[in-house]
């Protein structure tokens, strides 16, 4: 549990955080997951400190304590069921943390105290994103027949967090959407005449990274009518069968039913 760590040698090629200073009180970090991210401590003096605390989460649970007067760095990476075992590094010269392998459940406010001839502490908010899916185009016919003299498109992607879903028109932003909570499928539709020579793209971005879909309107959009008809046509048949199906089993069983009685 405890853990005596000097620490030097970040591995600085695996450092992939991106910082944003928003307010003085609250420094914003994101970060990808499986990535590592140091919590930069450069702007402040801990040299007159004696006891530097790290407070992980709404209950601030310590996971760190160093103190300086005894030259000791304690570890406390089984708690909250070991989410930081093997994970937490800190840096005792600086005070920096490391957290290496991220995953999503580390995101969270990360408390430093330090308590020297005043106490102070500085909070940063760690946002871990997971690695972003290729958006999926697919062309979508409304129940309206009003608008079928254009074709319909969804942009999609499933379960995601943390992203914005973009329609580019040539260079500009056509239309946005943007998530921050867990969105098991997000979409975005783009309505273009069937002979529209424009290039459009659907753009997953997250503070981090982001992923393109070219549109292919020749390969995508078909009249609607013709898909409407072939797609109830399939259904139709899937219907018949299934009911079929349950006819000859429900017709089985009570056979079954009567010649058991008798
Ligand atoms: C990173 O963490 C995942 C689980 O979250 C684990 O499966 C994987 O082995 C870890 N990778 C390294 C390099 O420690
Ligand atoms: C078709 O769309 C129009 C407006 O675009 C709407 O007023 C109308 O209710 C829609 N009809 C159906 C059947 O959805
Ligand atoms: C989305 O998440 C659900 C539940 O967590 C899972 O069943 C499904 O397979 C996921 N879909 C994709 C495309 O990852
Ligand atoms: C894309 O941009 C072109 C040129 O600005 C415009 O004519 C066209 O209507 C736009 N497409 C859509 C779907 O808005
Ligand atoms: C698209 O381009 C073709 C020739 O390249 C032209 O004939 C047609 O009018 C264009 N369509 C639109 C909607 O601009
Ligand atoms: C996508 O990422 C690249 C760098 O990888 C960047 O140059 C580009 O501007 C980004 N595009 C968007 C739409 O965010």
């Amino acid at each position: 549990m405890f853990a005596l760590l000097l620490f030097f040698s970040v591995c600085c090629c695996c450092l992939v955080g991106v910082f944003s200073g928003d307010t003085d009180a609250v420094k914003s970090v994101s970060v990808m997951e499986g990535h590592s991210v140091t919590l930069h401590t450069d702007d402040i003096d801990i040299q007159s400190a004696h006891l530097i605390l790290w407070l992980f989460g709404p209950q601030e649970t310590l996971v760190i304590r160093i103190n300086r007067a005894v030259k000791s760095v304690s570890i406390f990476d089984d708690v909250h069921d070991g989410m930081f075992r093997d994970r937490l590094q800190v840096d005792d010269q600086t005070g920096s943390l490391t957290i290496t392998n991220i995953t999503t459940q580390h995101s969270g406010l990360y408390q430093m105290t330090i308590s020297g001839k005043q106490k102070t502490s500085y909070t940063f908010s760690v946002t871990v994103h997971t690695h972003l899916p290729i958006p999926d185009i697919s062309s979508y016919c409304p129940q309206n027949s009003s608008s079928s003299s254009k074709c319909v498109l969804l942009c999609s992607v499933m379960n995601v967090t943390h992203v914005s879903l973009s329609w580019y028109n040539e260079s500009h932003v056509h239309s946005s959407i943007s998530v921050s909570d867990l969105n098991i499928r997000l979409s975005l539709p783009l309505e273009v005449e069937y002979q529209d020579n424009n290039t459009y793209r659907c753009v997953i971005n997250n503070p981090i990274t982001n992923h393109t879909q070219y549109l292919h309107i020749n390969e995508l959009c078909q009249p609607c009518s013709e898909c409407l008809c072939c797609c109830y046509f399939t259904e139709a048949v899937i219907r018949l069968v299934l009911s079929a199906v349950v006819g000859v089993a429900t017709v089985a069983v009570l056979a079954n039913d009567i010649r058991s009685t008798q």
